[in-house]
């Protein structure tokens, strides 16, 4: 029974009458230890009626078995998972060691977190589900993972997800974006209660207050202080010790009670302490081998200190189970582990087996070493690269030999980067680097530290790391030299720095064979070195080669570069497919940690090419990645292309607020291209507006930011903008000068969008009665379609000129044409502007219908672009790692909002609607 917490017990009760309804929800309860965490969890359990409840908590053990939990957890419903996807299905089981594992590729932590999600999913289909997880801060790291993971995921299940973790700052239990509790002492009343109801006699009101004050409340530490005194110390009839034992006195107390007991008790409390499950028969087989006498368990159960319960055994309180395995001496302890190690099975049990044998150990052992090495590479291939990365660490601390262990720390910090711990990966290739000596491994430690600071840290320092160390392996290992000069060149590109751009074009050059033939990256990379020398043409041969020589067989990253190249050239359809090409593949793999950093880009090319509601589903998605794996440089980027959407589409506020932020991490880290971006927005924002002194000021700047502020390719995007601000506010020369770069680029390239911008920026310039020639020839470029924004900024901008010049039914015709469009896109401040030439030129447009893709939501939209294509309600969960059932909730949405009652209605929309068409996610 509780006392007290009837805030809380109010927030369970909530939780579970939304699930009833169909309502998923999470909390995580927080709080010292005895404060009443797992008291109120057993208050969920007793209230859940109606609901299915599953239960599973952490152990606080040193053998880091992945997903334990989880399987715990699932056990009761594993045959569920013939109901999920099979590529989910044989994830876990492979995960759970059930099964083979994923075959080839490792399975991606997203990928059995998202079977997780499934099969919960699947169990709540019959009736709501809660799940408890208790003592949090010990799960497993996959477990941890994937259950956060779920929980934050569920919306329309009926799932409540609650988790109780002890605040203990060496094993914190991280839960980003997790609603929290944080339960502190009950009140001094509840506590009288509570004393009153452990003891025999009154509680006298001095002792009482004694005590409250002296526990602040918790309700372990009362009741076990209630315990310790005598009858005449809680009636107040004997003074109580100066000294109450409290908190962590607490495992003093139970030391005390456990050394009450007979010796082969206290063994069999210690092997229950060290085992890794607390299965029944593993504890009983490992105390008989120790000469416990069969009468132990008994006394032990008597005791009140173990319990058994359905075939486990486990402590009346953690606390207990620390204070006993702490209490013993080293040397009893290893005794004890290294029995536990010897009556597992080698092979069923081989994992378990090197985690007890690894704790038995008094020093380096060679032997131990390898068998927790092999555990690793089990866990890799079962996408536990969380428990991968424990089992290496401890598998190089027990290694002697520098070289073996660097590499083992290195293999550690490699999964820790997998599993998207990125503070974890540095800590570890700290301590490899001292020991590495070969040059391939230093190469390596080199090629990672790189990469996690590319993305997570400083990318010029991440650039000196790179350049570098590629030299190590320029012989020995080429494509890997390669690779990590194509990640240096890309780092230069960004911060705008031609001496690093022609220093890495130079070694690539240099590498054996001519540069690795068939390395998109080298394409990519030393075409924008001549981009920055100003030498377009050889720029635009580069990139056309990268985008050719890229094919499906291609790995993501090369893909990703000849995309990039692509887009550059204004090839959008090709972008386009090469990115949704690299996307699908990592889909595929579940390496959802790697999408931010290819979002980014592609919601960029999906602006370009006013694929608007596409754009700003990816760029949602890869943003909430990114922020999940603490990757804040791509997140700029998504940040600034969502600040672009914003700007076309009319939210001022938004585009101001995720601009801002961009830019912050941008300038800060000399992230140009993405600093330009969020500029670019800004600016877009004003001349939507009718801004255009404050528009032409940022690009003006923008156009003369120092390397690593901004960027020349973007700004050749921006020229249009920059030279109607320009000419908007008398600025002629600042015109002409952007106009002649943007032609530059056009003439060396060929690329459409580039040639039909710079003839509508040669228009604004013409003396009126030369205009025709140039808007018409824009008009004429961009006829064939594909970027249906710019087409109508033209259409404004020539009706505009047309209108002034009192040619007012061909004004009409453009600006009827250019409203129609901007309606269409959403595009609500060029609307706006269309409207008001029109009536100034004599005709009332009506204001359409909020387009589709402005009812939806990113999430809504992602989700209707993938039933557009045909994709099943099972299928767009796997790809958006979400429940069926919240697919299915999100997709009842989407009909009520417009007003459709069957997917084929839903694709006849998108077909028919080109923001919305035509678009594979
Ligand atoms: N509000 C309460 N009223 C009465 N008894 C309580 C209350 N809260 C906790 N208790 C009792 O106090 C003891 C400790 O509580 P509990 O085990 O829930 O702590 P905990 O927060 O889970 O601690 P730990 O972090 O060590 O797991 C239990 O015996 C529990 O029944
Ligand atoms: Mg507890």
């Amino acid at each position: 029974m509780l006392h007290g917490r009837e805030r809380e017990c109010a927030q369970v009760d909530q939780l579970l009458a939304a699930a009833r309804e169909r309502r998923s929800g999470a909390l995580v309860v927080r709080g010292e230890a005895g404060i009443g965490k797992s008291a109120l969890l057993d208050y969920a359990a007793a209230r859940a009626t109606g609901l299915q409840v599953l239960r599973t908590a952490g152990v606080q053990t040193e053998s880091q078995l992945p997903f334990a939990a989880v399987h715990n957890l699932l056990l009761p419903v594993l045959d569920r998972s013939d109901a999920i996807p099979e590529r989910q299905k044989t994830a876990l089981l492979g995960a759970f060691g059930l099964g083979p594992g994923a075959p080839g590729a490792p399975g991606d932590r997203f990928l059995i977190s998202l079977a997780v999600l499934s099969i919960l999913a699947e169990t709540a289909e019959t009736a709501p589900l809660l799940c408890l997880i208790d003592d949090a801060q010990w799960l497993d790291g996959p477990s941890a993972d994937a259950l956060t993971f779920a929980a934050r995921r569920v919306q329309a299940e009926g799932i409540v997800v609650v988790f109780s973790a002890r605040d203990d700052p060496a094993k914190p239990f991280v839960a980003q974006g997790l609603p929290e509790l944080t339960l502190t002492g009950i009140d001094a009343g509840s506590a009288g209660t509570l004393l009153a109801e452990r003891t025999s006699v009154e509680v006298a009101a001095p002792v009482r207050d004694r005590l409250v004050a002296d526990t602040l409340g918790n309700p372990l530490a009362l009741s076990e202080l209630a315990r310790s005194l005598s009858t005449d110390q809680i009636a107040g009839r004997a003074p109580l010790p100066d000294q109450l034992p409290v908190s962590t006195d607490l495992e003093r107390l139970y030391l005390e009670r456990a050394s009450e007991l007979a010796p082969d008790t206290q063994t069999l409390l210690l092997v229950a302490a060290a085992h890794d499950n607390g299965q029944l028969d593993g504890v009983l087989r490992a105390a008989q081998a120790l000469g416990v006498g069969p009468g132990a368990l008994g006394e032990a159960e008597t005791s009140g200190l173990l319990r058994v319960d359905s075939a486990v055994v486990s402590f009346v309180h953690p606390l207990m189970r620390s204070a006993i395995y702490r209490g013993a001496t080293t040397q009893r302890r290893r005794e004890v582990e290294r029995v536990l190690a010897s009556v597992l099975d080698p092979d069923i049990d081989a994992d378990r087996k090197a985690w007890h044998l690894a704790n038995a150990a008094a020093g380096p052992d060679a032997e131990v070493a390898d068998a927790l090495h092999a555990a690793a590479q089990r866990a890799s291939a079962r996408g536990g690269h969380a428990a991968a990365a424990a089992a290496l660490d401890r598998a190089a601390a027990l290694t002697a030999t520098p070289e073996l262990r660097a590499t083992r720390l290195a293999d550690a910090a490699g999964a820790a980067w997998l599993a998207g711990q990125p503070d974890r990966a540095r800590a570890l290739l700290d301590q490899a680097t001292p020991l590495a000596a070969a040059a391939e491994l230093r190469a390596r430690i080199a090629h990672l530290r790189g990469s996690i600071e590319a993305n997570c840290g400083t990318p010029s320092a991440a650039y000196a790391i790179l350049f570098n160390a590629s030299e190590l392996v320029t012989t020995l290992d080429p494509m890997r030299a390669a690779r990590m000069l194509g990640e240096a060149g890309q780092i230069a590109w960004t911060s705008g720095d031609l001496a690093h751009l022609s220093e890495v074009t130079r070694r690539l050059a240099e590498l054996p064979d001519g540069g690795v033939p068939g390395f998109v990256g080298a394409h990519v990379i030393t075409g924008l070195s001549g981009f920055l020398r100003g030498d377009t043409t050889d720029t635009a041969a580069r990139l056309r080669a990268a985008a050719d020589l890229a094919g499906a067989g291609q790995e993501p990253r090369a893909l990703v570069a000849a995309a990039a190249g692509a887009m550059f050239l204004g090839d959008d359809s090709r972008a386009i497919d090469l990115f949704y090409t690299a996307v699908a593949k990592i889909r595929a793999a579940g390496e959802a940690a790697s999408l931010p950093a290819i979002l980014g880009p592609l919601a960029m090319v999906e602006t370009l090419t006013s694929r608007y509601a596409a754009a700003l589903a990816d760029a949602t998605e890869g943003l909430r990645l990114a922020e999940e794996t603490g990757q804040l440089n791509p997140a700029a980027h998504l940040r600034g292309v969502l600040a672009v959407l914003a700007a076309v589409q009319g939210r001022p506020e938004e585009c101001r607020e995720k601009a801002g932020i961009a830019l912050n991490q941008a300038i800060t880290q000399r992230l140009g291209p993405h600093a330009a971006i969020a500029s670019w927005a800004r600016a877009l924002l004003d001349l939507g507006a009718g801004r255009p002194a404050q528009a032409f000021d940022r690009l003006e700047a923008l156009a003369t930011a120092g390397p690593g502020e901004g960027n020349q390719m973007v700004m050749l995007m921006a020229t249009a903008d920059h030279v109607e601000a320009a000419v908007r506010t008398q600025h002629q020369a600042a015109a002409t000068a952007a106009l002649d770069r943007l032609q530059a680029w056009a003439s060396d390239t060929g690329a459409r969008w580039a040639n039909a911008l710079a003839a509508r920026c040669r228009g604004l310039l013409a003396n009126e009665g030369d205009q025709d020639p140039h808007f018409a020839e824009a008009l004429r470029l961009h006829a064939p379609g594909g970027r249906p924004f710019d087409t109508a900024r033209t259409q404004l901008l020539y009706g505009e000129s047309l209108r002034r010049r009192r040619r007012r039914a061909d004004a009409r015709k453009y600006l009827r044409s250019a409203h129609e469009t901007f309606e269409r896109l959403g595009a609500t401040a060029w609307a706006e502007q269309a409207r008001s030439e029109l009536l100034a030129s004599g005709e009332t447009a009506r204001k359409r219908d909020v387009s589709t893709a402005e009812q939806l939501t990113p999430q809504e939209l992602q989700i209707a672009r993938f039933v557009s294509q045909g994709e099943t309600n099972r299928g767009i969960a796997t790809s958006l790692f979400l429940s069926p059932r919240t697919v299915d909730y999100h997709l009842r949405k989407i009909f009520a909002k417009l007003g459709l009652s069957s997917r084929a209605e839903l694709m006849r929309m998108f077909l028919s609607d080109d923001t919305l068409a035509g678009q594979s996610p």
